[in-house]
């Protein structure tokens, strides 16, 4: 969950360079942050709470160092202290260490530590594996009768350590006395980007450093890379064999990453659907075509993510459903492992994520992996551990999505779910068409004009405490994932319902002046969700409809194009602008809602 960042090179501004890195990488974590620079001979760390973005680097006056890392935390063991912000010293001062990931072991490994002298100031689980780092190199140091920390003393004792701990991580270690710098992962993602002449950057997150390089390493579960002098050497941490990396070149640019004219993520990233949905599309048919057949050869498929990607995937189930005809399992990723018994070796897994990193995700496809399934992802982020892991990944090429919350790749795992559906049926160009035509129809609706149409709405509402969303067919859970949206960024308390279910209890909540969504397509649901709305209205509702006709019944209307199965796509955007423009009115920042971070690597 928290932001990772080191580098090594020629350049005796690593600190500075580190923070300026990390502050890229806000949005993955963000209640404090830390810095370490190493010039060789001693490590000056500095830490802080607040968030990174407000900090002036130069008043820091760091010391001058070509190596140093940085991170910034999002709490999991421990609250919100500078003293629980990395990076963590050791007890004498002998070993800094960063940290992403939970060390599940940690209590028991810190009752052994404090036995032998160790003192601990935190209340992290980091601190353990820094002392435990220190004290294999105290005894490596003493088996060696040498005093000073040679790489290979500290990869020794890097290594020792690491087969101490239970759990997911990504570390960073660094010794006094000693300018390289060791990184090891296992489940939590690290990756190197390679610099000019000999320089390295190491990082749980390409756009960290994307502004210094284009090339990059991708560090895979139990392998380690060390850095020094000689450049970076990968190593297998199971067989100790040493590891040829390929450099792959990043095919999106800086900018991308960056709001540009915007003054959020959120909002930029809701706009670039104009152009993100096309690119979903514009595949190479073959490997739509593959992916079609793995699923309609599977005995048993899976469709599993978690948050709004868990709602993309019970979307995939209606559009297999309605287009091909075929019955998906839906689950999300952290209950998919109750149903491991029906996973057999013809089973298939579609893990969808934007992150490519999300733990009970990862989970579900280790799971379906371990029982002989196939895997599959649909992905954002090409190199993540989901891409790593599957036998097929498709690229949601939506480029680099910042805001927590998520919107272009939502609508671009939708495009690809109706592609697939499509290929399914062996009917691929009726859903390319279909596509091609909507995503031309989102191109026209996303004007400024109709942004300041929903920011209207937005004005009526911004005070109430609930509100609800309905939807029938392939739009019920769209309106789960509108409540999603509007909890996370508006803080209102908001709950999606399938329409039909109404009358079995949530129709006890309405009371007069509650805003209710209807989401509506031009289908065979329209008559019953129209009847749903009415229903909501005549206990005192506000109706905003959203859906390619006005209706008696809204009292606003959001118009969204008639696309046909298409049509999840579409009412899912103008709820994206509510949220934001609700977000903006109640103060909150939508980039980052509270308690929320964007990639949840913890299970
Ligand atoms: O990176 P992923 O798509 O796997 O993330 C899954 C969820 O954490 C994510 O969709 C979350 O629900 C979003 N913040 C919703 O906007």
């Amino acid at each position: 969950m928290c932001g990772i960042i080191a580098y090594r090179g020629r350049k005796k501004t690593a600190g500075n360079l580190v923070l300026t890195g990390l502050k890229k990488l806000e949005y993955r974590g963000y209640d404090s942050w830390g810095v370490a620079v190493n010039d060789g001979e001693s490590i000056s760390v500095c830490k802080k709470t607040g968030k990174i973005g407000e900090l002036n680097i130069a008043d820091l006056k760091l010391p001058r160092a070509s190596l140093a890392m940085a991170h910034s935390r999002w709490a999991t063991h421990g609250g919100v202290t500078q003293k629980n912000a990395h990076p963590h010293m050791s007890s004498q001062g002998k070993i800094v260490v960063i940290h992403n990931g939970i060390i599940e072991n940690y209590l028991e490994l810190k009752k052994k530590l404090v036995k032998k002298g160790h003192t601990f100031h935190s209340e992290t689980d980091t601190e353990v594996a820094t002392n435990l780092i220190e004290e294999e190199l105290t005894l490596a140091l003493k088996k060696a009768r040498q005093s000073e920390v040679s790489r290979e003393l500290l990869l020794h004792a890097v290594q020792s350590a690491l087969a101490q701990l239970e759990g997911r991580y990504a570390f960073l270690v660094m010794a006094e006395g000693c300018d390289a710098l060791v990184a090891a992962r296992r489940g939590s993602p690290l990756i190197v980007g390679v610099g000019e002449k000999g320089e390295y950057f190491v990082a749980s997150d390409i756009p960290a450093f994307r502004k210094y390089t284009e090339h990059v390493m991708y560090l895979d579960d139990e392998e380690l890379v060390i850095i020094d002098d000689k450049g970076a050497e990968f190593i297998d941490m199971r067989t100790q064999k040493l590891l040829k990396k390929r450099i792959i070149k990043i095919t999106w640019k800086s900018d991308d990453a960056e709001k540009g004219d915007f003054p959020h993520f959120m909002i930029k990233e809701i706009m670039e659907q104009k152009e993100t949905i096309q690119r979903a599309i514009n595949q190479e048919p073959r490997l739509i075509q593959r992916a079609a057949a793995m699923i309609n050869k599977a005995f048993g498929t899976y469709f599993v993510g978690c948050g709004t990607a868990g709602k993309v995937s019970m979307v995939g189930n209606y559009l297999f459903s309605k287009i091909a005809h075929k019955h998906i399992n839906v689950e999300f990723g952290s209950e998919f492992p109750n149903f491991r018994h029906f996973i057999k070796k013809g089973s298939l897994l579609l893990a969808i994520s934007q992150s490519g990193e999300t733990a009970d995700t990862l989970e579900a496809m280790e799971v379906a992996r371990e029982k002989g399934a196939k895997l599959m992802t649909l992905v954002n982020v090409e190199g993540s551990s989901m891409d790593r892991m599957a036998d097929l990944s498709i690229y949601l090429n939506a480029g680099p999505e910042k805001a927590v919350a998520s919107t272009k790749a939502t609508t671009a795992q939708m495009t690809l779910l109706t592609l697939l559906a499509y290929a399914c049926a062996d009917r691929l160009d009726e859903g390319r068409k279909l596509l091609i035509e909507t995503a031309a129809k989102i191109n026209d609706m996303l004007n400024p004009r109709y942004e300041a149409h929903i920011r209207a709405i937005a004005k009526k509402i911004d005070k109430v405490e609930s509100m609800y969303v309905i939807g029938r067919g392939m739009n019920y859970p769209m309106a789960l994932e509108a409540a999603i949206k509007l909890q996370e960024v508006s803080y209102i308390h908001a709950e999606g319902f399938a329409g039909g279910e109404l009358k079995h209890g949530p129709l006890a909540l309405i009371s007069k002046g509650t805003p209710c969504i209807a989401l509506v397509a031009n289908d065979e649901t329209r008559a019953e969700i129209i009847s749903n709305a009415t229903e909501v209205k005549a206990r005192g509702a506000y109706v905003i409809g959203v859906g390619p006709q006005n209706e008696d019944v809204f009292d606003e209307w959001i118009r969204v194009p008639d696309v046909g199965n298409a049509s999840p796509i579409v009412t899912t955007i103008p709820v994206q602008i509510l949220a934001y423009h609700l977000a903006l009115l109640r103060k909150n920042n939508p980039d980052m809602p509270r308690n929320l971070a964007k990639s949840v690597t913890v299970k």
